[in-house]
């Protein structure tokens, strides 16, 4: 009889997360606490989550929602808006409720209008951060109209990224969800304090993917998947094991209404098969024994967190996992994302 091949890991952290709020965050949960023990929750709710205040109100409606018997820990963000008031930050830090906060472009996506136009607002917040060791998460999208939407992460590093990190030195800063060798690159040339996220999606999904044969509105999300070279750079840096690289997922449920629409929303949902997924791919690249770098121990380490003290097994199985193709919700149906491929990776349950 043939050996099951199996694979320990400390249990995953999950460094970019979309969790929402009511019905949608009952439902999500659940998918991601499964298999995550922690995990940094984006703070674009409407409205967002820019105090201290709201966002221990968050945090207690998130632990609220999980089920009996689960563990997860919700590690919070607050929006950085032209407003937020850098004392406000800092108490939030010092007491330990937040672990970064999150920059978005006024407009670059989903619930980002009150996000940051004028640079010059948020000096002193970010001098603010500098000095006290708060992590920046960065949506790296420049919001120009003139600039191609499969160019605005390439432009942005250079408009925006490098002049502020050069503008304030010790910031510690997450490139989010990455997409382009260039981003990639240049996580690489900054210090100790700098990394970036990769998601689980942009490792399978070129622009192809997208558009290619039909429209496919569930790989749509921002930014958007660009070229395969893309693709393969980011492959190349998620199973590197280089401390600087590690997983967000991104996951971003929409219900299937607005996803499927003229005007379709932006988010992969990937919660759901994400582990699966992640050993497939690191399984192709033959760098499984780098996994639990990119899911476990790099992210933490960045955040100056302990690693998990549990694990969770993943084996790879004879017949291809059967995960839901939809998940049911209050807010109503949410597509999993779809690798197109069978799933053999499934994580062993209790
Ligand atoms: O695809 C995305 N969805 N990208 C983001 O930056 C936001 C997210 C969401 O909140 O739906
Ligand atoms: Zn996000």
């Amino acid at each position: 009889m043939s050996q099951t091949l199996t694979l320990t890991l400390r249990r995953p952290d999950d460094m970019h997360l979309h969790l929402r709020d009511g019905a949608m965050l009952e439902a999500v949960l659940p998918e991601s606490a499964r298999h995550f023990g922690r995990a940094i929750i984006m703070p674009n709710l409407v409205p967002p989550v820019v105090t201290a205040q709201e966002a221990a109100a968050y945090r207690d409606r998130i632990r609220a929602a999980l089920p009996e018997g689960m563990a997860f820990e919700p590690l919070m963000t607050l929006y950085l808006t032209e407003d937020t008031d850098p004392a406000d930050v800092a108490a939030a830090h010092a007491s330990g409720l937040v672990r970064a906060v999150k920059l978005y472009p006024a407009g670059a996506t989903t619930n980002s209008q009150s996000g940051v136009r004028d640079f010059d607002k948020v000096r002193g917040v970010l001098e603010k951060m500098a000095g006290i060791g708060l992590t920046l998460c960065v949506h790296g999208e420049v919001t120009d109209p003139a600039v191609d939407i499969f160019d605005r992460e390439a432009v942005f590093i250079d408009r925006v990224l490098d002049p502020v990190r050069r503008a304030t030195p010790g910031l510690r800063v997450v490139m989010e969800h990455v997409t382009t060798k260039e981003g990639v690159a240049y996580a690489r040339s900054g210090g100790d304090g700098l990394a970036a996220t990769i998601t689980t999606h942009h490792l399978i999904i070129n622009r192809n993917h997208i558009l290619a044969g039909g429209i496919r509105p569930h790989y749509y999300c921002l930014p958007v998947a660009k070229r395969e070279v893309h693709r393969l750079a980011l492959r190349e840096a998620a199973v590197s094991g280089e401390a600087r690289f590690f997983l967000g997922t991104d996951s971003a449920p929409h219900p299937d209404h607005l996803k499927e629409h003229p005007c379709g929303c932006a988010g992969c949902f990937t919660a759901t098969n994400t582990l699966s997924i992640l050993g497939h791919v690191f399984e192709e690249e033959g760098a499984l024994d780098r996994l639990e770098a990119f899911t476990s121990l790099n992210g933490a380490a960045f955040y100056g967190l302990p690693p998990a003290e549990t694990t969770v097994t993943l084996e790879k199985r004879a017949e291809p996992c059967a995960y839901p193709a939809k998940i049911e919700t209050g807010a109503g149906t949410v597509t999993v994302f779809d690798p197109g491929f069978p799933l053999y990776w499934a994580v062993r349950e209790g």
